[in-house]
């Protein structure tokens, strides 16, 4: 049998920890093939204390582009040569391009977020919207959405001053978007058109980081976790009958988002989607 890696054979992968549950290689492994591009993708879990050992590696063994998840998005940053504005922004890195061990980093999430939330029939302009947590992700979230015009968009995080430095760094550079941090209490009698959990409540556990029960009217609930596909708080909204979403198609099209700023090329969209459909079905 012919081995697919080559010499010429560009290396793509995901840095995390951990990072053996991820969707990514199986999305970005069938793009490359569909695309006949040689190329593939693997997953390297990096501990913290291996991060910067790691992105010497990436440059001085000319690996093509990286993911990067939790807990490095924004602690790869000093380690980078470059900063797309976006990122700058926000404070966090979801993608690198190595160009000749110049590494250049970018945020995808926000974009896809965007993509996947118009798939759902919603257009951020003029929405009231709650965010749950203010990791990376909730930063690049909540910039996309002030860019796209939501009206507003209040922070509850678990630990407060996260929150606050959210905003802080972000409601300054959107002034068109009334950003406010939200105290736990204030969410009694909540009314928003879309409630959105950014922390990782209910990945691991069955944990909501809030209760659907304790709004007036919600009138949108996102998760951003696709695996469960139904988190505890979905589970809930859904009897509740408050039309809700998961993370699904964030990741893949912010996977797509990935693969465009590695190739310039237009990523296989279905094909793509049809890989991360068939990894729902395997047991993780
Ligand atoms: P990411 O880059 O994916 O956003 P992160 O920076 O580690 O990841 O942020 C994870 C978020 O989930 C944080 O807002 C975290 O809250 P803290 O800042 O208080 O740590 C939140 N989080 C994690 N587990 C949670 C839980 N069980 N309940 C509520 N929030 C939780």
């Amino acid at each position: 049998m012919e081995c697919p890696v080559k010499a010429t054979t560009k290396i793509y992968g995901l840095i995390g920890h951990p990072v053996s549950h991820s969707f990514s290689p199986a999305m970005h492994n069938t793009a490359f093939s569909k695309l006949k591009l040689d190329a593939v993708y693997g997953a390297f879990d990096v501990p913290p204390e291996r991060l910067e050992h790691a992105l010497m590696g990436v440059c001085g063994l000319g690996i093509a582009g990286l993911n990067v998840t939790v807990p490095h998005k924004s602690a790869v940053i000093p380690h980078l040569d470059r900063l797309e504005p976006l990122a700058k922004t926000i404070g966090a890195v979801n993608t690198i391009v190595n160009h000749n061990g110049s590494l250049r980093g970018t945020s995808t999430d926000s974009a896809g977020f965007l993509r996947a939330l118009k798939e759902n029939g919603m257009e951020p302009n003029g929405l009231n919207i709650v965010m749950l947590g203010a990791g990376g992700s909730a930063r690049a979230l909540l910039a996309g959405l002030a860019e796209a015009n939501a009206s507003s968009v209040r922070v509850w995080n678990r630990t407060t001053v996260r929150a606050q430095n959210l905003v802080k760094d972000l409601k300054p550079i959107f002034p068109g978007c009334n950003i406010q941090h939200i105290e736990k209490e204030n969410l009694m009698g909540l009314e928003c058109d879309l409630l959105i959990n950014t922390t990782s409540a209910g990945m691991h556990d069955d944990e909501t980081a809030y209760d659907l029960n304790h709004a007036v009217k919600i009138g949108h609930v996102a998760d951003i976790i696709y695996n469960p596909p139904k988190t505890p708080l979905l589970k809930q909204a859904e009897q509740l009958g408050i039309p809700c979403h998961n993370g699904l198609a964030m990741l893949l099209y912010q996977g797509c988002e990935s693969f465009t700023f590695w190739t310039g090329q237009d990523a296989p969209v279905k094909e793509m989607r049809k890989a991360l459909v068939s990894q729902l079905k395997q047991p993780h």
